[in-house]
């Protein structure tokens, strides 16, 4: 597992950004696993700076969302398409028919959907880079904890905290979505390259177990200890639990060295 920490949230998100931006020059037609939520927003931004500046495009890219609330549809304000249209798609030049999330849409049956995902991933090519947050309860995606490590895309009943981190984005007397449908944990394993983000204090305790703790089913991403291709970009806030950082720290510093003399790129 390859881990940066950077002093602040802006850093973060550069370096996530820079990552994508990196990628898309070697693979402009990559596949993309996208993540909502507050975290990647600010890296969103920076590729969509990057977009219009014509150092990237998106035009040849397929993308394919982690989560979906159902009963959720896309014109709904807090479903993640229209987050994701309204926050990256409308602003780069993507074309919307390669963008895919798993919506079960009112009155659709949401126990099919997840075979039909799965299905899609798999005939675009499976996914280049995954893009992760993290919840403070260490699940990733809408996994939670005890979800299975082998579980595929299916419909995942939230648990009472996530639903309680998420009520901000529901309007105050407005009905909040319990369930979600999610990519598994192993549908997650098999993207080639997982990049996950997390800033801000109240992640500290998640990122303590998903670098140095056991891998378990009560802290679904530490299952990610297992994947040979993870970044984790943190700012020190979410660090802030870490035992070893010094470590983690000289790492860092041995890696640049590396790259500043064999790697410029
Ligand atoms: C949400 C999403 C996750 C996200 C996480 C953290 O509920 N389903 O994909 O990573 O919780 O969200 P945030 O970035 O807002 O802290």
């Amino acid at each position: 597992m390859e881990l940066m920490i950077f002093e602040t949230p802006a850093a973060v998100a550069d370096e996530g950004a820079r990552r994508i931006r990196h990628l898309l020059h070697a693979r402009p037609d990559a596949v993309l696993g996208l993540a909502t939520g507050s975290t990647p927003l600010t890296m969103y931004e920076r590729l969509v700076r990057d977009c219009r500046q014509k150092r990237i495009s998106f035009a040849a890219v397929t993308t394919f969302n982690l989560d979906e609330y159902v009963g959720l549809d896309g014109d709904h304000p807090q479903s993640y398409r229209h987050y994701m249209n309204e926050h990256f798609f409308s602003k780069i030049d993507i074309d919307l028919a390669n963008t895919h999330l798993p919506v079960a849409a009112a009155g659709a049956n949401p126990l099919r959907i997840g075979a039909e995902y799965e299905t899609k991933i798999a005939a675009a090519g499976g996914i280049d880079l995954q893009v992760l947050g993290i919840g403070r309860n260490g699940h990733i995606g809408f996994n939670e904890p005890t979800s299975s490590l082998g579980s595929r895309t299916r419909v995942k009943t939230l648990t009472r905290e996530t639903l309680a981190s998420n009520r901000r984005f529901f309007p105050a007397h407005g009905k909040q979505a319990e369930l979600a449908i999610t990519m598994g944990i192993a549908t997650i394993m098999e993207a080639r390259k997982v990049l996950l983000l997390a800033t801000g204090e109240e992640k500290a305790a998640a990122v303590e177990q998903l670098i140095e703790g056991p891998v378990s089913a009560m802290w679904p991403a530490t299952t990610l200890q297992y994947h040979g291709n993870v970044t984790v970009l943190l700012d020190a806030a979410a660090a802030s639990r870490l035992k070893n950082r010094d470590y983690y720290d000289w790492v860092q510093q041995q890696q640049q060295k590396l790259v500043q003399q064999f790697d410029a790129d």
